[in-house]
């Protein structure tokens, strides 16, 4: 049995990640493909525990960034163990909304030392290295706009705009220091749109490795 692909969605909120890998999976899975949808974090039972913890923390109390980047990464440790590398070895395609790139982003913006993040991360990810990921990227008002109408809010959906500034040029940043990895996909246009481009890479990219 051949390995799988692992791809990895990220991109800002709003950005329309869950609304791309709906669609995606039913395309893959329409090629005859064994397609497993999963997220970040969370993924398993322990790691639906720790993203419960960190999203919502109780009352009025807060992690520090390195705190976070430590859950994210147990997380993480236990969503590559128990999930992520058995669909691969299994020759299953993992479609994962947030990865990685997702913690560089947040917790590096908070504060955490890059090196220190890339670390844990090649460590921890060293079974599960994404054969592609796409950075869903758009103006930050209008995926800001999204977000408000849909109505939900979390720790990091409540912050300022400048925030989500920072985070959409550290994904951008992340995506140029790894062009072989990475594809930076235009999210302000239409899904169907945007199916088609992350296919047409997937058919270029992916398919055919
Ligand atoms: N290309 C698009 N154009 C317009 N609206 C979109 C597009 N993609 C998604 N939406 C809408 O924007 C909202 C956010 O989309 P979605 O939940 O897929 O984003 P997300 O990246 O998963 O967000 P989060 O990081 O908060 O989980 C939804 O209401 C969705 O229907
Ligand atoms: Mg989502």
């Amino acid at each position: 049995m051949s390995r799988g692909r692992f791809i990895t969605i990220e991109g800002g909120e709003g950005a329309g990640k869950s609304t791309l890998i709906r669609s995606l999976e039913q395309v893959l899975e329409a090629r005859g493909l064994d397609v497993v949808t999963t997220r970040e974090p969370g993924g398993t039972v322990l790691a639906e525990e720790i993203r419960n913890l960190v999203l919502h923390p109780p009352g009025e109390t807060q992690w520090s960034a390195l705190a976070e980047a430590l859950l994210m990464n147990a997380a993480r440790a236990d969503h590559v163990e128990k999930k992520i590398a058995p669909a691969l070895a299994a020759g299953k395609w993992v479609i994962c909304d947030r990865f990685a790139d997702s913690t560089r982003v947040y917790q590096g913006i908070g504060g955490v030392n890059d090196t220190m993040l890339q670390a844990m991360q090649a460590e921890v990810t060293k079974d599960a290295a994404p054969d592609i990921t796409f950075i869903l990227d758009g103006p930050v008002d209008e995926l800001l706009q999204r977000r408000t109408a849909r109505g939900t809010s979390d720790i990091f959906e409540r912050r300022p705009i400048g925030f989500h500034t920072a985070v959409r040029e550290r994904f951008l940043e992340i995506a140029k220091a790894a062009p072989d990895r990475c594809k930076v996909v235009d999210a302000s246009r239409d899904p169907s749109r945007v199916l088609e481009d992350v296919l047409s890479v997937i058919d270029e990219r992916v398919s055919a490795s």
